[in-house]
C-alpha cells in the first residue's frame, strides 16, 4: 500500500443496484459506506485507494460503474468489497471529494446511507435538491421497480403464479432493508426512511415516524412523528400520535430540536425548538406565534410572550389551562425518566 498523503475526501462507498429499462438508476446499496476527514483510518484509506486504483478514478465527485472484470481485479485491500465479486446487478463506487449537493441517484443514496449508518447527523451535510435527484419507485417484494414499468411486471407475476406485493410508492425506501443500525427497535418498518438518524437504544412503536435527515440520539421513545430536519435528544419521549414541525413545507423554517429527557405529550404538537428537561401537556399544539402566559412557581402570574421567544430553554412545562382556556408555560423541577424495561433492546 502507498504512504503518500491522501487527497482530502468526504465520502465513498461501493453499492450494488437496481435501474430501470431506460437504463436510469432507482436505488442503490452500499452495505459499507465510508465517511473520509482530515484522518481516515488505515483501512478505510486503504479501501479508498485501491477502489480508486481500480476504477481510475481521477479526483473530485465522481460516479464510476464498476464491470464484472474489474471486480475480478478488487485487489484485497478491499476486503469489504470481496462479495461484489458475484453480482450479477449494476455496481457502482461512488466518490465524494467535497460535500456539496447530490448530483445522481447514488450521490443521495449514499449521502442516506450515511445518515442512516450513524457517520453523519442531520443537517451534517449538503442534501439541497435531493427530492429532485431521487426518482419515485415501487418499492415490491421483487425489489425496486420504475413505476412506468409496474403494470408489466404485476401481469408478469400474476401470470406466472405468484402475485407481486407492492409495499409502497416513494422516493424514499424504508431505512431497515437496507441498514439495520444496532440497539434499536421499529415496529413498523415503513414508518423510517432511509436517511434518519436512528439512535442506539430508540425504540419506535407503531404509531413513530422518522423522516429523512432527522433522528434521535437515543435512548429515545418514539410514538409520535420525528419530521424532516427534527433532531430529539437522549432520553425524550414522543408520547403516541405526537407532532414535530418539519421544513419541507408549511412555512416553517426553523429546525426543530428537543433536549434531552423531555416530554411531548399524546396528541401534542411542537412548533419550537426545546431545551433540556421540558414537557408539553398532552393535546397541545405549541405553535412559534402562540402567545404564551409565563406562570411563576408561586402560581402568580408574569408577563406574556410569543412562544418563539421560549425556544430552547430548558425545564419548562407547556400546558392549556383548562380552566380559562390560556396556554401557560411553568417552571419544573426535575425530569422525566424513560421507562427502563421499554427500552431493553436484547
Ligand atoms: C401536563 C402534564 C405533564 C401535567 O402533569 P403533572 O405535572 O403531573 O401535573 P398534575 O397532573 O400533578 O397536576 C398538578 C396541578 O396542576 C393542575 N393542572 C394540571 N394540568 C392542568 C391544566 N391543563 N390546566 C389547569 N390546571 C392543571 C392539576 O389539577 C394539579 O392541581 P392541584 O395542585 O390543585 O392538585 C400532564 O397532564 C400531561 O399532559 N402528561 C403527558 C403524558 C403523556 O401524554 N404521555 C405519553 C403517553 S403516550
Amino acid at each position: 500500500m502507498s504512504n503518500k498523503a491522501m487527497d482530502p475526501w468526504f465520502a465513498f462507498g461501493l453499492g450494488v443496484g437496481s435501474k430501470n429499462a431506460q437504463g436510469a438508476w432507482l436505488e442503490v446499496f452500499f452495505p459499507a459506506p465510508q465517511i473520509g476527514g482530515d484522518l481516515p483510518s488505515s483501512h478505510v484509506a486503504a479501501e479508498h485507494d485501491a477502489l480508486a486504483k481500480l476504477l481510475g478514478y481521477s479526483g473530485g465527485n465522481q460516479v464510476i460503474e464498476v464491470t464484472a472484470e474489474q471486480l475480478k481485479t478488487l485487489p484485497l485491500a478491499a476486503k469489504t468489497y470481496q462479495p461484489f465479486v458475484d453480482s450479477s446487478r449494476p455496481v457502482v463506487a461512488v466518490f465524494l471529494a467535497s460535500d456539496v449537493a447530490p448530483e445522481s441517484v447514488p450521490e443521495a443514496y449514499l449521502k442516506l446511507h450515511l445518515l442512516s449508518h450513524r457517520l453523519v447527523q442531520p443537517h451534517g451535510q449538503n442534501l439541497t435538491g435531493i427530492f429532485k435527484v431521487l426518482p419515485n419507485v415501487a418499492w415490491t417484494n421483487l425489489g425496486a421497480i420504475d413505476p412506468a414499468e409496474l403494470p408489466a411486471a404485476q401481469l408478469k407475476a400474476r401470470l406466472s403464479g405468484a402475485p407481486l406485493t407492492v409495499r409502497m410508492v416513494d422516493k424514499f425506501p424504508q431505512m431497515i432493508d437496507y441498514v439495520v443500525p444496532s440497539g434499536i427497535r421499529i415496529a413498523d418498518g415503513a414508518r423510517v426512511r432511509l436517511g434518519a438518524y436512528v439512535g442506539s437504544g430508540t425504540t419506535v412503536m407503531q404509531e413513530g415516524f422518522i423522516n429523512f435527515n432527522a433522528g434521535t440520539e437515543g435512548p429515545n421513545m418514539i410514538e409520535g412523528r420525528v419530521s424532516s430536519s427534527v433532531w430529539v435528544g437522549a432520553g425524550s419521549d414522543l408520547g403516541g400520535g405526537c407532532s414535530t414541525m418539519g421544513i419541507l413545507s408549511g412555512g416553517n423554517s426553523t429546525p426543530i430540536s428537543i433536549g434531552k429527557n423531555c416530554l411531548l405529550g399524546a396528541n401534542s404538537g411542537l412548533g419550537i425548538p426545546l431545551g433540556d428537561d421540558c414537557t408539553v401537556e398532552s393535546g397541545l399544539y405549541l405553535t412559534a406565534a402562540s402567545k404564551v402566559r409565563l406562570v411563576a412557581r408561586d402560581g402568580s402570574d408574569g408577563r406574556t410572550v410569543k412562544a418563539r421567544e421560549l425556544a430552547g430553554r430548558s425545564g419548562l412545562l407547556f400546558r392549556r389551562n383548562s380552566l380559562n382556556g390560556a396556554l401557560e408555560c411553568l417552571p419544573i423541577k426535575g425530569s422525566i425518566e424513560l421507562n427502563a424495561d421499554l427500552h431493553d433492546h436484547n
